[in-house]
């Protein structure tokens, strides 16, 4: 392939698109496209964008990503994450572009007592979750053959709304957190999913890949790592206590999966790279945020 490559990204100003944008390797000739510009409810604009510029890559951080929303607007879920998704490879065809799409582990019911694999079959157990299937399918049925799909879990950056940002903000108000101890899963830092794409791009080993970061831990695990972080950067954080709770406790429309981890044998088999655990990449982002422990 020529250099530099154009690369296409869509869903360019969400969480995982700003960190994509800020982690672009130099070879790589970069055009984003973000609402309203490409709309998956609208495919004349998918489809406008893709042939004007005839990208070598394109990757898809875009997605209807409200999970209890989507219990209420299940058509919409299916449509962005579902029909879009199948666009988008029906398109890379005919431009002969590589497809990067996102996926979740929500495609799984969560029933597993080990990682799933990528090719362990999916059972979603919500709107949200089937309509990432659905674009799963889509793309694996659009005879399209070069494609990576990247299965990730518990995102959080520095892009916008995620878990870390709300569990500190609650702790600096509040006495007592009550989190949900009993689904089971693992954070992943954007930084290194970001750099996970760019490691598959370069590889030409294409197909499903699983990814988040190495460990695991439960919600309330998380935040007490969070907070405890924090505190050793220096912050004052009014909360005394973090209180274990079970998933009925906090009853949310979406049927969340118990327990989400995800192999990775196979993304570093493809790569040759490691998959930085979950409180080292937890403290890079709480030692960018606020200098770090030793330099208090
Ligand atoms: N966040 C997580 O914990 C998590 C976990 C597993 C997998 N994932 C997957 O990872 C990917 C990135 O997630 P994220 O957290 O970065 O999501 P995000 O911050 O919600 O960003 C999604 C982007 O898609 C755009 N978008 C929404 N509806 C659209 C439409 N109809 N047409 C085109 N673009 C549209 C959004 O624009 P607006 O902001 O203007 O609506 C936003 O820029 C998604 O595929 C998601 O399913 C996320």
């Amino acid at each position: 392939m020529a250099f530099p490559k154009r690369l296409l990204l869509i869903g360019a100003n969400g969480l995982l698109g700003r960190m994509v944008q800020e982690s672009i390797p130099a070879h790589y000739d970069l055009a984003t496209a973000d609402l309203p510009k490409i709309d998956f409810l609208r495919p004349d604009t998918v489809a406008e964008a893709l042939r004007k510029m005839e990208p070598e890559i394109v990757i898809n951080c875009a997605a209807h990503t409200a999970v209890d929303a989507c219990e209420s607007e299940e058509a919409a879920a299916r449509r962005i994450n579902g029909d879009g998704p199948g666009l988008l490879a029906a398109l890379a065809r005919e431009t002969r572009s590589v497809l990067v799409h996102i996926s979740s582990d929500y495609v799984f019911d969560g029933d597993s007592a080990v990682p799933y694999r990528e090719e362990d079959p999916p059972a979603p157990r919500c709107a949200y979750g089937r309509s990432k299937l659905a674009g799963e399918r889509a793309i694996l049925e659009s005879g399209l053959e070069r494609f990576f799909i990247v299965r990730t879990s518990w995102l959080y950056g520095p892009h916008g709304k995620n878990f870390v940002e709300t569990v500190l903000r609650l702790a600096a108000e509040r006495e007592e957190l009550r989190i949900v101890s009993d689904q089971v899963g693992s954070p992943t830092l954007t930084d290194d999913l970001a750099l996970a794409l760019f490691r598959l791009l370069e590889t030409d080993r294409f197909g499903i890949y699983h990814f988040s970061n190495e460990g695991s831990c439960s919600w309330h695990e998380f935040a007490s790592a969070i907070v405890e972080g924090a505190r050793a950067r220096g912050q004052i954080l009014k909360v005394r206590e973090i209180k274990p709770i079970r998933t009925d406790e906090y009853p949310l429309p979406a049927r969340r999966p118990p327990f989400s981890l995800l192999a990775k044998d196979k993304y570093r088999s493809a790569t040759g790279c490691e998959v930085p655990h979950w409180r080292v990449a937890l403290n890079r982002y709480l030692d960018r945020r606020f200098g770090s422990p030793e330099g208090k």
